[in-house]
């Protein structure tokens, strides 16, 4: 049995006077965490050690009773600490064994073969700014943007210690959350199951939405219920993955995009993850988000410390928009630390299209030539440059893995090749054209050199089947010899020539694996190539691409500062998908391309324009086809395009988003950006389908000073923007399919 004392140690006496440190504040062991426009309080039972969840939400300023429930019945709570009718049973930390039977948010496996642990807690400790996390993206911060709380547990049976780390951004209304279990014990453990995140909230009426989809069908917003028992979704692809993203909100049934509350929750980690909402009879709602326990039993050795992947969470008390805006703006500031993230993106052509594998130093030259002429000023080089006969990358049966340019098509290397399209002026601009290339290196073809010399480099599971997709395999990324082996095959290609982006693509799944463990152990291992190639060269403009947006998630924005966000570019599609991915995460963050029509994945037909409005709302804006195959009318809309993108893309780099009406609810669908500095704004009207009748509704803005006066290219004169939010603007729609407008507004 516990005695009381044991938790009033030193640490905790001590404690009784409050600490206040920034935006924390420990009254004893009484948390609270203090944002512009959200409290999170929890604090320690003093009869049982256990950490209690008090509140998550709006500000609040006292801790108060927690709702009265019934002790008769199966769930009263932690009936071992001996205390009939507890009712302090929304927990923190969540353990396994002591009369709780929801799901743990840590589930430990110990040697002598129990699953029980008994965190309480020891101490806490309140520091400025945010530790790194070891191995794993984060979100950063100085002193004055984010404070962090440690509390540390400790469980007294099996000597493992819990670290937990709560650091706030206020300005966000931001918690980041993550642990870490140290073994201070004699035994091996294994961890079974770690939500980086986990609270229970009170009995709430909660809807939860995510985004659901599957190759060229991402982010599709699904919304049901959190109903009795579990409401939830996982990857077990090895990767955050295009079919759930590690991402969804919790809001009350009235909440819109622009009022009521909504809880966002995102994981800052690439591999499979786990989320789930779990109500029980009592009503409280469990929110765990974390790693997928089929993807666990990571092993802890005496002495050593297991980190989780980071969860953020943001409360919005005006709706699922100012929870975007939210994630955007942390994100931006303090996860995406390329030095691009707050640059204006080169608006680029991409080879595939035009050439696929069909390549050589003339082919690509020529190509090159004519981008720069149409005013694009970043040539990629996509697919099929590297590998060597036998193992030429000439069609997708052999060559990923073999990291040199092929010498047929490069009989002297990358080098003079490049040279050649640097050395081409951009049509009406004073640059020269870049050169940028395509990688996909974590994978590897049966049929290449590397797998031939090290065919233990591969993920596989003892005599499995090494179950081929596309042709390929997945490198070991767990292994420091392959990690090395990445960072100097790279190192080596950017070094050849004067490389200035590169697209980091990954074709498949994680099939069979060694271990549980082994996908996070490769996730780690995958951190540590992209954390030093791109620490080596952050000149260079890196994208991520897993085919289309297979691993849109916040541990890869954390390195790289754009995802290519859909291989659809049907422009239709492309805006349902886009809208969805704005839930998390910001535009500028997107890449969208411009591809031929009809296109080659749903026919649609859809004019030049509309696909460019579509695909000039992301940060980085390009073509993905083959400019001979241009008509008359495309070509000489590509000025104008240009120069459309030269006046949007420092908004959309840096603005606010705002999605006015989403084109699953409206025939009307409209976004609107609005400056930094509040001067400008802008908005992007589409008309889906040809309407005889009704009217479309008015157009109301969003985000603009009421008071002010707005001129625009839209209509004469100027309109306040109380007008312009409350009364709208009526645009003139005509009777065709697939238009769109963009309305600029300017303040007087
Ligand atoms: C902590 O909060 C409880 C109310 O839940 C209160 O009774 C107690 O005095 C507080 N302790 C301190 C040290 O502030
Ligand atoms: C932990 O438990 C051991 C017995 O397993 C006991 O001897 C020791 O005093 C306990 N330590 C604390 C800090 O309660
Ligand atoms: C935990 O540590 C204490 C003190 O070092 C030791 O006496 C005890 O045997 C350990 N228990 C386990 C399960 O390792
Ligand atoms: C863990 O073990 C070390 C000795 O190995 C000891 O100094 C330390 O106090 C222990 N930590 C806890 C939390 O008991
Ligand atoms: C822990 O596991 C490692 C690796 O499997 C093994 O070498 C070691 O002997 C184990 N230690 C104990 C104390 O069981
Ligand atoms: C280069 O490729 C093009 C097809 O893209 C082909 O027509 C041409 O003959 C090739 N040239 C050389 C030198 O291989
Ligand atoms: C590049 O294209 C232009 C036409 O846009 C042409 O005049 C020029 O000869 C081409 N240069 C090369 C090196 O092919
Ligand atoms: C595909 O590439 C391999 C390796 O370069 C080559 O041996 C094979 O002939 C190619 N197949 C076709 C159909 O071109
Ligand atoms: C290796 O390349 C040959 C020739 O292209 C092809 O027939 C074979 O299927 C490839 N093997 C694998 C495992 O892709
Ligand atoms: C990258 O790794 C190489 C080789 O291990 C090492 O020399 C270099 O310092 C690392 N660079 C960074 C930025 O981590
Ligand atoms: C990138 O930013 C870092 C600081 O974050 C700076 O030290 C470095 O010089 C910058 N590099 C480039 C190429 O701009
Ligand atoms: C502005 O006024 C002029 C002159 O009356 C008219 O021709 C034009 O269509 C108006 N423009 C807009 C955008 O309403």
């Amino acid at each position: 049995m516990f005695s009381t004392n044991r938790f009033f140690g030193l640490s905790f006496i001590a404690g009784l006077v409050a600490s206040v440190n920034g935006d924390i504040t420990a009254s004893g062991t009484n948390f609270s965490l203090s944002g512009a426009d959200v409290s999170y309080r929890f604090h320690v039972d003093p009869r049982s050690g256990d950490l209690i969840s008090d509140h998550f939400g709006g500000p609040v300023d006292d801790f108060t009773d927690p709702a009265t429930i019934s002790n008769s019945g199966w769930s009263t709570g932690l009936d071992n600490v001996g205390t009939p009718g507890l009712t302090n049973i929304r927990r923190e930390f969540p353990d396994v064994g002591r009369s709780d039977f929801r799901l743990p948010a840590i589930h430990i496996s110990h040697a002598d073969g129990d699953t029980v642990s008994a965190f309480t807690y020891q101490s806490h400790e309140i520091v400025q700014g945010k530790p790194a996390l070891p191995g794993l993206p984060a979100t950063f911060g100085n002193d004055g943007d984010v404070t962090t709380l440690v509390v540390t547990l400790y469980d007294n049976y099996s000597n493992v210690s819990a670290a937990l780390s709560y650091s706030i951004f206020p300005e966000y209304n931001a918690i980041a959350r993550s642990f870490q279990i140290t073994n201070n014990g004699t035994n091996n453990i294994s961890i079974e199951r770690a939500a980086s995140f986990s609270t229970d909230l009170p009995n709430l009426d909660l809807k939860m939405l995510e985004l659901q989809g599957d190759w060229s069908h991402e982010a599709n917003r699904v919304i049901r219920n959190v109903d009795f028992g579990e409401t939830g979704f996982r990857s077990t692809e090895g990767y955050s993955s295009h079919v759930h993203n590690p991402f969804f909100v919790l809001h009350d049934p009235t909440t819109t995009e622009t009022t009521g509350e909504a809880w966002g929750f995102n994981l800052v980690y690439t591999g499979s993850f786990a989320a789930t909402a779990e109500r029980f009879s009592h009503g409280f709602v469990r929110v765990l988000l974390g790693l997928n326990p089929l993807h666990a039993s990571i092993p802890v050795g005496p002495g050593q410390t297991f980190q989780s992947p980071e969860a953020v969470a943001i409360y919005s008390s005006t709706g699922l928009g100012g929870m975007s805006r939210s994630f955007h703006d942390l994100y931006r500031n303090h996860l995406s630390r390329s030095n691009h993230t707050f640059e204006t993106r080169p608006i680029l052509l991409n080879s595939w299209e035009g050439l696929g594998f069909e390549i050589n130093e003339t082919s690509l030259e020529n190509l090159a030539n004519e981008t720069a002429g149409l005013g694009i000023k970043l040539f990629v080089n996509d697919d099929g440059w590297f590998g060597q006969t036998p193992y030429a990358r000439i069609n997708d049966t052999a060559g990923l893995g073999d990291w040199t340019p092929n010498p047929d098509h490069f009989p002297n290397g990358l080098a003079p090749y490049t040279e050649t399209v640097d050395s081409y002026a951009v049509a009406n601009s004073s640059s020269d054209l870049a050169f940028g290339i395509w990688v996909e290196p974590e994978m590897v073809n049966p049929n290449s050199t590397l797998y031939h010399e090290h065919p233990d480099w591969v993920m596989y599971a003892g005599n499995h089947v090494r179950t081929l997709t596309r042709n390929q395999l997945v490198l070991n990324l767990a292994l420091p010899e392959v990690q090395d082996y990445l960072i100097n095959a790279i190192s080596n290609v950017i070094k050849s020539a004067n490389i200035s982006y590169i697209k980091w693509d990954n074709n498949r799944a994680i099939h069979e694996m060694s271990s549980p463990a082994a996908d996070y152990a490769y996730t780690l291992g995958m951190y540590r190539v992209m954390d030093n190639l791109t620490g080596s060269y952050p000149e260079i403009l890196w994208e991520g691409c897993a085919s289309g947006g297979g691993r849109f998630d916040p541990g890869i924005l954390h390195y790289y500062p754009q995802s290519w966000t859909s291989d659809n570019t049907d422009a239709a599609d492309r805006l349902t998908i886009q809208l969805g991915t704005s839930l998390a995460y910001p535009l500028s963050s997107m890449a969208c391309h411009v591809s031929a029509v009809p296109n080659g994945l749903t026919g649609r037909n859809i004019s030049i324009e509309y696909r460019a409005h579509v695909a000039l709302m992301c940060g980085s804006f390009g073509f993905e086809l083959n400019p001979s195959e241009l008509s008359a009318d495309e070509r000489d809309a590509i000025p104008s395009i240009i120069s459309t993108w030269e006046q949007i893309n420092p908004i959309v780099i840096s603005g606010s988003f705002y999605r006015i009406a989403w084109p699953s609810d409206t025939n009307w669908p409209a976004v609107q950006f609005v400056s930094k500095d509040e001067n400008t704004a802008v908005v992007f009207a589409f008309q889906q389908f040809a309407k005889i009748k009704p009217a479309a509704p008015s157009l109301k803005m969003q985000g603009l000073d009421g008071k002010a006066r707005y001129s625009s290219n839209a209509f004469n004169g100027t309109l306040s923007g109380n007008t312009l939010m409350n009364g709208g603007v009526n645009l003139p729609w005509m009777v065709r399919d697939y238009q769109s407008m963009l309305i600029w507004l300017y303040k007087e």
